[in-house]
Parts: C-alpha cells; structure tokens; sequence
C-alpha cells in the first residue's frame, strides 16, 4: 500500500469514528429526555395525581401522610379532594374526606353498623334500618317531658349529669330522647311543609339519619335555635361538664361543614366516658372520631 493509499483510510477511519460518537450520543440524550417526561405528574383514569415516578415524593402528599388523622385506605381520596381544593391545609383535607364531605350530603350513603354498640355513628352518610327499634327504658318526669324512653346506659349518666348540674344551680331537663322512624318522618315532612327541603335538611334529619332513633341523643331545655340557649349558663355548663358523664355536643358551632346541621346548642349524644374525652380535649367531631377509630 502506498503512502497516500494509508493516509486515505486513515482519514475514513476518523470519520467512520467520529460518526459512531454522534451517533451513540443521540441515543443517550434521546432516552434520557423520555425518562424525564415519563417522570412529570400526571392525572391517572380517575382524576388523582399519580405520584412522580423518582424518589422525591409531592410535598401535599408529604404534608397528608404527616397528619395525625391520616388514614392509608383513604390515600386516593386525599389527592382528588387536594387536587379541587387546592387553598385547603392538609389538615382539612384528611379531616374533610375523613368525615366522607368529600360526596355531597345524603350520597354514598351506607347501612349503619349496629354492631359498634353505644358508638354506633348515624349521619347523612350512615342510615339506620327503617325498622330498627333499639331497647330503652322510660323516662322519669323529674328529669324529662312525660313519655320519652331512652337507651338504658345513656340514662343512668344523663340522670347523673342532671343531679349534679342542679347542685351547682343549673336546671337541666330532657325535652327530646328516642323518636321512632315514623315520629322521625312526621317530623321532617312538618318542616319541609314549613321552610322548604333545603332550609328543613339543616336543622332536622331525614328518617332513618337521626342520632335519635338510636335512643342514645337527648335535647336538653329547648330545640328552638331562637332561645339562643348557647347564651345561657346551662350551656357554659354543659360545655365544661358533659363529657364527664359520656356525652358529647354532637352539632358543635363551627363544624356545620361536617355534621350537615346548624349548631346544636342542646343536642347531646351519648358515647361513654373515655371517647367523650377525647373528643372534647381534641376538639374533633364524632364524625372524624368514627372514621379513625371506629370504621374499618
Ligand atoms: N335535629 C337533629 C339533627 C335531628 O333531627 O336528628
Ligand atoms: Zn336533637
């Protein structure tokens, strides 16, 4: 081979080189720019944010899975309600879905469990039995209107409870505990008649959604939000003193979000001690209370 012919391959053996480089270089970056778009959020099928694709996670998801109330089988339901809501804390979201606000009132309804005893939860979510009688006892005129029973445990604490407050001057008297599915119905239909649906779904249950025909609610002094009970010492009292004796303020002031009805001042619901506690020192729902501990 001549001296020319060796510097002519030379040369093509320098560009065949320098196009392999080019060529094994456009390979890398191609592929390295698909993994990054394959890593960027995306919606999955049912409108939730799926989780990037590397190891730094969402930082809402981050904030969710911190809150104390947070449930793992709920996870999905957080990041469609975070993803709607996107000004609200990751407190209120947990606490929101927790409490199942994430569908509108009176929808995905679901059959009460009877089975969790004096904790069972009726709301616009939880449904009792058209025909569920619970067993009570009669109640004593000197601590109710004639004729109202109630569940035989709540009684004996909301006798306690009455005997104490009238030591410390305070006059406590049930004027409503079990009402029957029917009552319930009646009762309803009345204000519907009155205010229409929508003003009637604030302040009174549908039937078979009333904590009252569990026989473990009680009104205590008058049901008229126009009394303004919350003005008066029996409720200061009562604020400080029913958790004591097992019950809690199950329509509190500031959570109509959650429970569907105005503030309460004077519905009380039965739950024990223990849990009563909690829910006052925590200032938590019964709601929200069910969904952490109670529901499965
Ligand atoms: N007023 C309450 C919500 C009831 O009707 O049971
Ligand atoms: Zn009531």
């Amino acid at each position: 081979m001549s001296r020319r012919q060796r510097k002519k391959l030379i040369i093509i053996l320098v560009i065949l080189l320098l196009l392999c480089v080019i060529c094994f270089s456009s390979v890398i970056y191609l592929k390295n720019r698909n993994r990054e778009k394959d890593n960027v959020s995306k919606p999955s099928n049912n409108g939730s944010v799926v989780k990037p694709n590397n190891n730094e996670e969402d930082p809402i998801l981050t904030a969710i899975k911190n809150e104390q109330y947070y449930l793992e089988r709920n996870l999905s339901r957080y990041l469609s309600y975070a993803k709607s809501n996107p000004s609200k804390s990751s407190k209120d979201i947990v606490s929101d879905v927790n409490a199942h606000i994430d569908s509108a009132f009176y929808t995905d309804v679901v059959d009460t469990n009877l089975d969790d005893g004096l904790l069972v939860l009726v709301n616009k979510y939880h449904k009792l039995p058209d025909d569920y009688e619970p067993d009570l006892v009669e109640m004593s005129n000197i601590y109710s209107y004639d004729g109202y029973k109630m569940n035989a445990t709540a009684y004996e604490h909301l006798k306690d409870m009455i005997d104490d407050a009238s030591k410390d001057g305070i006059k406590l008297f049930n004027i409503s505990s079990y009402r029957s599915f029917k009552t319930q119905e009646n009762l309803y239909n009345r204000y519907v008649n009155k205010d229409g649906k929508e003003a009637a779904d604030t302040y009174s249950a549908r039937a078979g959604y009333s904590e009252h025909q569990t026989g473990l609610a009680t009104d205590l002094n008058t049901a008229d939000e126009n009394k303004h009970f919350e003005n008066t010492k029996e409720y200061a009292w009562l604020k400080e003193n029913a958790y004591k004796y097992g019950f809690i303020e199950r329509y509190p002031q500031g959570k109509e979000y959650i429970t569907g009805y105005i503030f309460e001042p004077w519905h009380y619901r039965y739950v024990g001690d223990e849990v009563a506690k909690y829910i006052y020192e925590n200032d938590i729902t019964f709601d929200e209370y069910y969904a952490f501990f109670i529901e499965k």
